[in-house]
C-alpha cells in the first residue's frame, strides 16, 4: 500500500494468516459439507471446529453460532427473526444504529433511544421506554462513525429487572437484548455472558478477515424465526451450502484480533492520541474520549466540506471516509452525527479517520501535517 489508509472500519485487508487458512477450502477441500462421502465429512468436521474458535471467543456454545452473509445478514436475522415471532410487540434500538439494523427495525413498530452528547446511549431514557410489550433492544456494542463504546452492560441490567418484574406480573413476552459488535470484534471483549446479552452480530470483514462472512450469536432458548429457508443447514436457521472458506476465514481472523487485542488497542489508542494532539484550535473531536474504541478520529472542521476535502486527501495519498462506508454515498447528512446535536453544516463537514494494522507513526505525522495545510 503506498496510500496512507485510514479506513479501516470500512474494510480492513485480509491477514496472511486468514489467506494461508482459507485456501485450502477453494481447491483441495471443495466439498459439500452436507454430502456423506468422508472427504466432505472432514470438511463439515472443519467447520465445527471453526464454530467452536468463534464460540471460544463469545463464551458461548457451538450450537449457538449461526453463520451468516456479514453483518448485515445476521442483523436482520436477529431483528426480522424476533419481530416477525412476537407479531405486534416492540422494539428499541439506539438512535446511532448501522443502516442494518434501522432498516429491518423500522417495518416494525420500533422506537430510537437517543444518545447523549458524547455519543453513548442515554441509558436513562431507555429505562423509560421499556415497556410491556417490548420484545428487543438492539444497541450497538460501538459505533462505526464516532467509535463510540456503548453501555452495554448497563443497558443489560436493566433488560434483566425488566425480566424479573414480568416474572412478577406474569407477562409472558420474553425481552431480548442484541447487540451490533461488528466494529467491537477486533478491540474489545466479547464474551456474551460477561456483557448479558441475547444476540449478537459479528463479521469478518472488519477484523483482517473475508468480505459476506459473519456470525449471530443467539442464545439458547431465544426465539427467532429463520429467514432464509431450504436445506435446512446452520440448524435450520439459515439454509445454503455453508461458505466453507469464507467461516474457515472468520474464525482464524476472530482468533488473531482477539489474541492481540491488548496490545494492539495500546498501540493505536498511542497513535490516535497523537493526532489528537496534532488537530488545530478549530478541529472538534466527535464523541467521548473515554469510551471509544481505541483506532477512531472523528473530527468535525467548522467550514470546511468534507466531501471535497476527503477528495483532496485522496489525491494527496491520505485514505478517509465522512461517514460510514454504507452512507457515504448517500446525500443524506449523518444521523449518527444528528443524534449527538451537530447540525447538518457540521456533519458535512466531518472526517472519519480509523486506524489499523499497518498504520505507523510517521502516517499519523503525515496525516495530521497534510490536514493542517489543506484547511
Ligand atoms: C456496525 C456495523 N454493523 C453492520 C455492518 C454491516 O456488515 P456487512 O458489511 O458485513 O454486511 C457494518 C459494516 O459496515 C458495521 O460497521
Amino acid at each position: 500500500m503506498n496510500s496512507i489508509y485510514l479506513d479501516y472500519a470500512a474494510a480492513t485487508p485480509m491477514a496472511p494468516e486468514v489467506r494461508e487458512a482459507m485456501t485450502p477450502y477453494f481447491s483441495e477441500h471443495f466439498y459439500n459439507p452436507s454430502a456423506t462421502n468422508l472427504a466432505a465429512k472432514a470438511v463439515k468436521k472443519d467447520i465445527e471446529a471453526a464454530r467452536q474458535q468463534v464460540a471460544g471467543w463469545l463464551g458461548a456454545r457451538p450450537a449457538e453460532i449461526v453463520f451468516t452473509a456479514g453483518g448485515t445478514e445476521a442483523n436482520n436475522l436477529a431483528i426480522n427473526g424476533v419481530m416477525q415471532q412476537f407479531p405486534g410487540k416492540k422494539m428499541l434500538m439506539s438512535a446511532i444504529e448501522h443502516e442494518s439494523v434501522i432498516a429491518p427495525a423500522n417495518q416494525y413498530e420500533s422506537e430510537e433511544v437517543p444518545v447523549l452528547p458524547d455519543g453513548t446511549l442515554d441509558i436513562k431514557v431507555l429505562d423509560k421506554l421499556i415497556d410491556d410489550d417490548t420484545v428487543l433492544i438492539s444497541v450497538m456494542y460501538a459505533n462505526n462513525e464516532m467509535g463510540t463504546i456503548q453501555p452495554i452492560k448497563e443497558a443489560a441490567k436493566l433488560i434483566a429487572d425488566a425480566r424479573s418484574k414480568r416474572q412478577k406480573s406474569g407477562n409472558k413476552l420474553p425481552i431480548y437484548l442484541h447487540t451490533d459488535a461488528c466494529q467491537a470484534a477486533a478491540y474489545l471483549d466479547l464474551h456474551t455472558s460477561r456483557l448479558g446479552v441475547d444476540m449478537m452480530t459479528i463479521n469478518a470483514g472488519k477484523i483482517y478477515g473475508p468480505k459476506q462472512v459473519g456470525a449471530l450469536y443467539v442464545k439458547t432458548g431465544t426465539k427467532l424465526k429463520s429467514q432464509i429457508l431450504g436445506g435446512g443447514q446452520e440448524r435450520n436457521q439459515r439454509s445454503g451450502t455453508e461458505n466453507v472458506a469464507g467461516i474457515i476465514g472468520f474464525a482464524a481472523a476472530l482468533d488473531l484480533v482477539q489474541n492481540r487485542r491488548h496490545e494492539e488497542a495500546k498501540r493505536l489508542q498511542e497513535l490516535r492520541d497523537l493526532f489528537f494532539h496534532g488537530l488545530t484550535r478549530e478541529m472538534v473531536i466527535n464523541g467521548s474520549l473515554s469510551r471509544r474504541l481505541p483506532n477512531n478520529v472523528h473530527i468535525t472542521i467548522p467550514g470546511q466540506d468534507n466531501e471535497r476535502l476527503i477528495m483532496s486527501l485522496d489525491e494527496l495519498g491520505i485514505i478517509c471516509a465522512a461517514g460510514s462506508a454504507c452512507s457515504a454515498s448517500k446525500e443524506e447528512a449523518s444521523h449518527v452525527l444528528k443524534a449527538i446535536g451537530k447540525t447538518e453544516d457540521e456533519a458535512y463537514s466531518s472526517l472519519r479517520f480509523t486506524l489499523g494494522r499497518q498504520t505507523t507513526k510517521n502516517d499519523i505525522q503525515k496525516t495530521v501535517q497534510i490536514l493542517s495545510q489543506l484547511v
